[in-house]
């Protein structure tokens, strides 16, 4: 058996729910872990896009709506996939936002939309998904997606940042906690990922920098040893292995999947 054949027979069956998935790094992870026969259950804030990602992945696949920074539209979607098919494995919450602005004038609002979405969004599921697991005493596992700026602190994203370091801490006292169950608990942090998120970053930095989006785009490659702009896809792979047995030995991790722009 390939190792690649070894991940997709540990994953086979399983049943997970992705947060965030309607396009994005969502719908890549979405995809790769249907590819792996994984039944994924699609949500995000976005009800229409939901359902069209898990129309596009197939048969068997549920897309539905759920606002991560209210619980209860978190729990009443939970229960809703529990019902449908009796439980689920893996939780990828992976719904996030950013707004970019210089600290010194930095709103309370964006701080709390940051914080609301990123953080607590990634309370709320964990913990849903924590007394699941519990529950049914099922060897679950929980990926989260931090980021870059959750390991260095990313100028004109302070707040974001702020909220993605608090991920990782969050992550870390989660995985502590439920390994005495078998549970794991790990994050990935990405780079300069091409997504709808990138489109709006460039072009406020380029505002914000008096640059062009395309220098922007320029300073992200000549940051990223491997010499390109992320791909979605490129997360998505990291994401598959920590679901899967091959990471059975790793917990309280905060994967970098940057092209080296970090490495620590
Ligand atoms: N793109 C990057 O460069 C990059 C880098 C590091 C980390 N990330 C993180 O990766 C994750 C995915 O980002 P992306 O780049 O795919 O962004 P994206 O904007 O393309 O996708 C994010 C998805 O989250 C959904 N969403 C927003 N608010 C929500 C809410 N309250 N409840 C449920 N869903 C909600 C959106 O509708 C969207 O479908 C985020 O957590 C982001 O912070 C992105």
């Amino acid at each position: 058996m390939t190792g690649r054949d070894r991940i997709a027979a540990d994953l086979e069956g399983k049943r997970a729910i992705v947060t965030g998935g309607a396009g994005g790094i969502g719908l890549a992870i979405a995809r790769s872990l249907s590819l792996h026969g994984v039944q994924v259950a699609l949500s995000d804030i976005s009800l229409k896009g939901a359902t069209a990602a898990a129309a596009d992945l197939g048969e068997g696949h549920i897309g539905l709506e759920i606002d991560v920074t209210n619980r209860d539209s978190v729990a009443t979607g939970f229960q809703q996939i529990e019902a449908a098919w009796g439980g689920y494995d893996l939780l990828i919450a992976n719904a996030g936002v950013s707004t970019m602005n210089r600290t010194v004038d930095l709103t309370d609002e964006e701080w709390d939309f940051n914080f609301n979405v990123n953080t607590r969004g990634v309370f709320l599921t964990n913990q849903l998904a924590s007394r699941h697991f519990l529950a049914t005493r099922n060897k679950g596992v929980i990926v989260n997606t931090a980021s870059l700026a959750a390991k260095v602190g990313a100028p004109l994203l302070a707040h974001y940042s702020a909220s993605k370091f608090a991920v990782l801490g969050w992550t870390q006292a989660l995985a502590r906690e439920l390994a005495p169950d078998g549970i794991r608990v790990n994050a990935v942090c990405p780079g300069f990922v091409k997504t709808g998120m990138q489109s709006r970053e460039v072009e406020w930095e380029s505002q914000l920098r008096g640059l062009t989006p395309e220098q922007v785009l320029e300073d992200y490659v000549s940051q990223t040893p491997l010499g390109r702009i992320e791909t979605p896809e490129d997360v998505a792979g990291v994401v598959v292995f920590l679901c899967s047995d091959a990471a059975r030995f790793m917990t309280g991790q905060g994967i970098n999947v940057t092209g080296g722009v970090y490495m620590g």
